[in-house]
Parts: structure tokens; sequence; C-alpha cells
């Protein structure tokens, strides 16, 4: 009993790194009520808007975890996060009462709110471009593309190009495809390279609106030179439409003086737009939800009979392949490794075997030079890939950053800002008070540091 009194209780805990909250929840009706607030706030922009944003998210987040739905007021009145927001209260009790609010249905009908929200769809446009091309009378994505008056950087004019593919949500297929494209060719420059799915997908998500993939090597410094290297292979067999490379800014220092709820860190890494061919997909876009059982065809993959003959593991998806921490393997359910620890380093070698496998097989296949001459014919989607590159010793750190959320990180940083005298980021942990940097080679060991109960991956959606 006193183990289901504490569930119920670390579940309006202060933090919600300290709470468990999954991706499906019993009060969305409310949160995506509040999270269109927060989305108008942001639109809106500037500190005030920006602190209203955090409200409303904080809101959000702290009903994510609620163990039941939401029924009467009293339930959450005295939840933390919701007790000083007169703004929320009046609207989660609007919700409970009438079924809906009127004024998130008027903020959603809204012409400003509906044509930011299309211009923010832009790769590239921001909150405050958005709200210029209004300003500038644009209402319409082709009002944009006709405009004579605006400078639109490369990154936007892609964007505009790409806009319905970019607005498509990526698949969790698709990421296991474009993760073994980039696998198999990091493998080839440099074996026992691993290549690692996070974000949302790391979360549990089946969609998402990129492919984040976090790149390192287990012998520290190989991974320096290895972006350029990859990028350059993959440019080659056409695989790349656009990208953004931006040097490692790390230094010692940075980590010291990191400025509180930074969300950039300063890994090496290319922020791209992939081609991904249509063929690679097709044939198992129907099973794309379906996480414990994706796989790279013989279709979309060209083995040889040999080689699949010397595999042992001939797919991700195999039994016993899954990982606690586990980024890039669909084992949602599979928590038996869950107390042996070290499941970051066994994560690792997972996937340079599974990159291992793959590597130079993989057939390109698109004669995309014949097809990017003509869009009507394009056989490959538009993807947003991100890729980073990270030193082994800071790998489990980065890989925290990464697995997000965007709200998990800010919230354990804060955690260990105010409650442990301690500065996170994606590069590590420094210690105020030792002076002191503290490695850690596991998740599970960052939360040791932080005297914080672990959570998985797939509970930290808030
Ligand atoms: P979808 O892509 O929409 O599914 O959501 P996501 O959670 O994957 O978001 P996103 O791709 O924007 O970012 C993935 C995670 O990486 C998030 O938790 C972010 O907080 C984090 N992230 C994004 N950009 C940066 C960055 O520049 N530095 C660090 N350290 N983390 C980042
Ligand atoms: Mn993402
Ligand atoms: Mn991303």
């Amino acid at each position: 009993s006193s183990s289901s009194a504490s569930k119920t209780c670390y579940q309006d805990a202060k933090y919600c790194c300290q709470r468990i909250t999954p991706l499906n929840h019993h009060n969305k009706k409310l949160t995506d009520a509040l999270e269109v607030l927060e989305k108008q706030a942001d639109f809106l922009g500037g500190d005030n808007n920006s602190s209203r944003a955090l409200a409303f998210r904080k809101a959000s987040t702290a009903l994510k975890a609620l163990p039941k739905t939401v029924r009467n007021m009293r339930e959450v009145e005295n939840l933390c996060d919701l007790k000083g927001g007169k703004h929320c209260k009046r609207v989660v009790q609007e919700i409970l009462e009438e079924g809906f609010s009127s004024e998130v249905e008027d903020i959603m009908n809204d012409e400003w709110f509906q044509t930011v929200k299309i211009f923010t769809g832009v790769f590239g446009c921001g909150a405050a471009t958005g709200r210029k091309w209004f300003d500038m009378k644009l209402r319409s994505l082709e009002d944009v593309r006709r405009c004579q008056d605006i400078n639109l950087t490369t990154e936007q004019k892609h964007g505009l190009k790409f806009y319905d593919d970019i607005n498509t949500p990526v698949t969790r297929h698709e990421a296991d495809v474009i993760q073994q494209i980039v696998a198999a060719e990091a493998q080839q420059i440099l074996p026992g390279t691993t290549v690692t799915v996070t974000g949302g997908f790391s979360r549990g998500k089946t969609t998402g609106h990129d492919v984040d993939l976090l790149i390192s090597h287990p012998e520290e410094g190989k991974e320096e030179g290895l972006l350029a290297q990859i990028l350059y292979a993959l440019h080659k067999k056409d695989f790349l439409e656009y990208t953004d490379v931006q040097n490692s800014s790390y230094n010692e220092a940075a980590i010291r003086q990191v400025k509180r709820n930074q969300v950039m860190d300063h890994f090496e890494r290319c922020f791209s737009i992939f081609r991904l061919p249509k063929r690679l997909i097709q044939d198992r876009s129907e099973l794309n939800t379906d996480q414990s059982t994706v796989k790279l065809g013989e279709n979309t993959l060209k083995m040889s009979p040999k080689d699949q003959a010397n595999t042992q593991r001939p797919t991700l998806a195999e039994e016993g392949s899954g990982d606690v921490e586990d980024t890039t393997n669909k084992t949602q359910n599979q928590d038996n490794s869950d107390e042996t620890g070290n499941a970051d380093d066994r994560n690792v070698r997972t996937q340079s075997q599974d990159a291992g496998l793959l590597d130079s097989k993989l057939t390109p296949c698109v004669d995309s030079e014949a097809t990017s001459l003509n869009d009507g014919v394009r056989d490959w989607v538009a993807r947003r890939v991100d890729l980073i590159i990270t030193p082994h010793s800071q790998y489990a750190y980065a890989l925290m950053g990464w697995i997000g959320s965007r709200m998990f990180n800010r919230s354990i940083r804060d955690y260990a800002n105010r409650e442990m005298n301690m500065t996170l980021t994606s590069h590590g942990l420094f210690d105020k008070t030792k002076n002191a940097l503290i490695p850690a080679k596991t998740q599970r060991e960052i939360f040791e540091h932080l005297k914080l109960q672990y959570r998985e991956p797939k509970e930290r959606n808030c």
C-alpha cells in the first residue's frame, strides 16, 4: 500500500522530472486547450508572454501526470503548477463545466493565430517572422511565395518549397529507415560508430516533426571530423536536400557558465532536409505504428544471401535487442534489462552491430538528378533530420538532452540548479559546491547523481 500511496503522491511533486509523464494520459481535452494558450503566448512573443507560455505549459504538464481524468475543480486546485494561475484555472473550470472553453475556441478561429501557425510551419520561420509576415498583410503561403518585399533565408526557401512534406508527420518507420541509411554510411566511414534515434520517437511517440540522430563513437576523439564525412557520403548518394552545419562550440568553461534554460548545446550538428526515397518506405507504410515489428524488409535493404546467413541479428527489432534506455529499438515493454545497469553501453553495442550488418548493403535507388529537376515526379519525400555528434564521455548527457522532452529538460535542469546546486546540460553535470564536473556513463547514473528516481524516456513526455 505504501508503494501505491507514494505513486499517487509523487504525481504532484514540484518538478515534472520527479513525476511520471506518459505519452498517453487522461486529460487530453484540458491539456490541448492549455497548449493552445501556450502557443498563442509563444506567437505573441516578448518576455511577459514567454512566462505566460511557460505557466500554461507547466499547468498542462501537471495534468498529464495525473492518474485519472479530472472531473471536478477540487481535484486540481492544489496542484502546485495550477495553484497560482488564475487564467489556467478559469479555462480548466470552463471546460469541466461547459465541455469546452470559448476563449480557446476563439483563439483557434482567429485569423491571426491560424495564419501565424501556418507561417511557423515553414522551416526557418519562427514566431517573430510569422508575425512580421502577417503584419505585411500576407495571409497564405502563396502570398509569402509571391511577395517581392521579403528576403527569404535559404532555410525559408526550402521550408516553403517542401512545406507539405515537412508538415506531414514523420513515422517511426521512416525514422528507422533514415537511421539505418545514416548508420550504414557512418559504419563504412568509421566502424563502431553509433547512430541513435532520440527525440520524441525515443519517448514512444509514433510520429514526429523530425528525426533526431545522435552520433558517437566508443573511442573518445574518433568522432572528430566524422560529421563532414557522413554528410559527404550522404550527399554523394543524393540523400541531402539541404544542410546547415554548426561547428562544435564546446569548451570546459561553457558548462560552468551555462545560462539557465538555454536550449542550444555546443555539439557539432547539422540541421538537414533529407531526401527519403519513397521506395524505401512504401511497402511498410501501413505498419509504421506497430513498433514491435518495425524492421527493414528485403525490399528496402538489399542484403546478399551470404550477408543474411552471417547475420545473427537480421533486424533491429529482434527479440532481446531491446534496451531500457532504448532509443533506436522499439521495445517499450521490454524492461527486463532494467536492473542490470549500464543500459547506455549496451545500447551502444547494439547499434554499432546493427549498423555493421547494414554496412554498404544499401542500394541507393533514386535517379535523383533527374527527379530533382522535376518536382512533379519526385520519388522522394523531404524529411527534417537533425544530426548531432557527441564525444563518448558526454554521451549519456547528450542522450538525455536529446531524448527530451524540452519541458523535461527544463525541469531537471531547474531541479539540479535549485535543489542540488549543480548545472546540468547536454554536455555534463557540474557540481558548483565541489567545483567539479561529474562524469556519467549512463542516464541512470545522472539520475543517481541528482538523487532522483530514474524515469524511462517514455515517462518523460511532459
Ligand atoms: P518532435 O520532433 O516534434 O517529435 O518532438 P521532439 O521532442 O523530438 O522535439 P525536437 O526534435 O525539437 O527536439 C528533440 C529534443 O532535443 C527536445 O527534447 C529538445 O529539448 C532537444 N533539443 C532540441 N534542440 C536542442 C539543442 O539545440 N540542444 C539540446 N541540448 N537539445 C536540443
Ligand atoms: Mn524531434
Ligand atoms: Mn529536432
